[in-house]
């Protein structure tokens, strides 16, 4: 499988403007199976009230950014997972969605929220998807849940052969730890992360960039910037994270011991 990473530099409430912008940057990338886009990439993430999420939030099948990302994958024949602010008759929610060719396969709501989050948005209440498709079995979350191992574990338990991650990350572990969620759960990984700071109602986010992919034994495929908008394209031998076979006598699922911890 090919995947492009696309870091960008949302800015808040201009969700037009993003989704050009992203466009423009999975155009003038190298051809792929998979685009991963950050975390509330179409919105920003700063939000103050919550008149700003009723008035940016879009439903999941439809809305100017679905219509905008599946013709595009429609047309180039490629999956395209992203976040964005979902309305949905439940609440509101930090969701992410895949889309393909065919148009949209599902979408994830954020289970754990992160700092402010939980003023503005519903915690989904279901688990992180696994989406068997023609170019492998991905495996969904979305930023914060890096935190809880138990989301990358359950995922690679339900037979995910990589874990895309859009995210919007302000602290600075996830690019290192996601190097160990990759090597414990022998999958590769993918954090799409965005770049530049949002100041809003005396409340200030830095983030990092560093969108980075991991291979099955922890190896950093790619690491971007932490400042400018870029992408990266890479080529994953979806294979390797099959074998969770360590050495003769450990293999890493069925030495795990449940019923002990
Ligand atoms: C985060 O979950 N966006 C920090």
């Amino acid at each position: 499988m090919r995947a492009t990473l696309v870091q960008l530099d949302s800015h808040f409430g201009q969700p037009r403007r993003n989704v050009e912008r992203a466009l423009a940057l999975m155009q003038a990338a190298a051809a792929s199976d998979l685009i991963v886009l950050p975390e509330l990439f179409p919105c920003g993430y700063t939000f103050t009230d919550p008149e700003e999420v009723r008035a940016l939030a879009e439903p999941a099948n439809s809305g100017p950014t679905f219509e905008a990302l599946a013709a595009y994958a429609r047309t180039h024949r490629v999956w395209i997972a992203y976040g964005f602010a979902e309305r949905a008759a439940e609440g509101f929610f930090n969701s992410a969605s895949v889309l393909g060719p065919d148009g949209l396969v599902g979408t994830y709501r954020k289970m754990h929220l992160f700092s402010r989050e939980n003023l503005f948005f519903a915690p989904g209440q279901t688990p992180a998807p696994v989406y068997d498709l023609p170019i492998g079995k991905l495996g969904l979350m979305i930023c914060f849940d890096w935190y809880f191992p138990e989301v990358a574990r359950s995922l690679a338990l339900r037979g995910a052969q990589v874990i895309v991650h859009p995210s919007n990350l302000v602290l600075p572990h996830c690019p290192q730890a996601m190097l160990t969620r990759s090597l414990e759960n022998r999958v590769f990984s993918l954090t799409c992360d965005r770049i530049g700071s949002e100041h809003r109602g005396g409340v200030e986010h830095d983030f990092i960039g560093s969108s980075q992919a991991v291979g099955p034994r922890g190896e950093l495929l790619v690491r971007l910037s932490g400042d400018r908008e870029e992408t990266a394209t890479v080529d994953l031998d979806l294979a390797q994270a099959d074998n969770k076979r360590l050495n003769p006598h450990n293999d890493l699922f069925t030495a795990r011991r449940p019923e002990l911890y």
